[in-house]
């Protein structure tokens, strides 16, 4: 769902100083200010964002060579080997604002984390969504390149299932954006299409004039682009 606007707008300059610096030391600069062209600057980009329901009863995730459980801050040292996509003062900013950080082990070393909160991101564009009650954002999903496709992804995506039915959630909310072929397939689950409802962001910005626009079924959309897209665009690049 998208909110008004007007927004951050009249946010004192002060408060979004303070909040920039914050970012750039938590995140880094480079992806600070890669966030800040993209907001407020010049973007072009799209995302789908999924709704995807908590099943009420899930069924236990597969066994697997993998452990998966929620981590603490025990863990956090040993989430560096997702640096430098992810630091580890991110982790612990997850962690102290109360998101649910799943993560799947192997032989005790972390290969894959999956961060669900209850809070959007704070710029724009998808700082205009929101979340109704019982509903958890996917922060972050990452698999380590060297793990991918060993079905950790899914194994950790069952366990997170048991943990929040449990706990009274019902909806997982998700972006990703439109270029991210194998984090779409994942996310909508391929056949399986484990998701509700599928939307489309679009995000125009060129110096400070922007346009943001919301289709609000585009299901068909996403299943024409899985299907024939990636095959236009492999076939283009080869
Ligand atoms: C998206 C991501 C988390 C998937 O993790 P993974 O552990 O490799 O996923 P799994 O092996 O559990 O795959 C589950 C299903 O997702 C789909 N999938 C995952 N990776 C895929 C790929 N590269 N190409 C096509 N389908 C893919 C498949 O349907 C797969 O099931 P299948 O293997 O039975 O066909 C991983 O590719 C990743 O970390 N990407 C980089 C970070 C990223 O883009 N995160 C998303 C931000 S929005």
């Amino acid at each position: 769902m998208l909110r008004g606007t007007a927004g951050a707008a009249g946010a004192p300059l002060l408060a979004r100083a303070q909040k920039l610096l914050h970012l750039v030391r938590v995140r880094g600069a480079r992806r600070t200010v890669r966030a800040v062209v993209e907001g407020y600057l010049f973007a072009f980009r799209r995302w789908y964002i999924f709704y995807r329901p908590i099943p009420p009863h899930p069924p236990p995730p597969p066994s697997s060579e993998f452990e998966c459980r929620l981590a603490t801050a025990a863990d956090i040292e040993s989430f560096a080997v997702f640096e430098p996509n992810r630091h580890r003062r991110e982790f612990r900013e997850w962690l102290a604002g109360g998101a649910f950080l799943f993560a799947a082990f192997a032989n005790g070393r972390p290969v894959a984390f999956q961060c669900f909160g209850h809070s959007l991101p704070t710029g724009p564009p998808l700082s205009r969504l929101t979340l109704a009650p019982g509903q958890v954002w996917a922060v972050d999903v990452q698999t380590l390149p060297e793990f991918q496709r060993h079905h950790v992804a899914a194994t950790l995506r069952a366990y997170r299932d048991c943990v929040l039915a449990e706990r009274g959630y019902r909806e997982y909310v998700s972006s990703v954006q439109d270029d991210n072929l194998p984090a779409l397939i994942y996310a909508y689950g391929g056949r399986q299409r484990l998701v509700a409802r599928v939307e489309l962001l679009r995000w125009v910005c060129v110096l400070g004039f922007r346009r943001m626009r919301l289709e609000t079924d585009a299901r068909a959309r996403l299943e024409r682009y899985l299907t024939e897209g990636p095959r236009r665009r492999l076939g283009f690049r080869r």
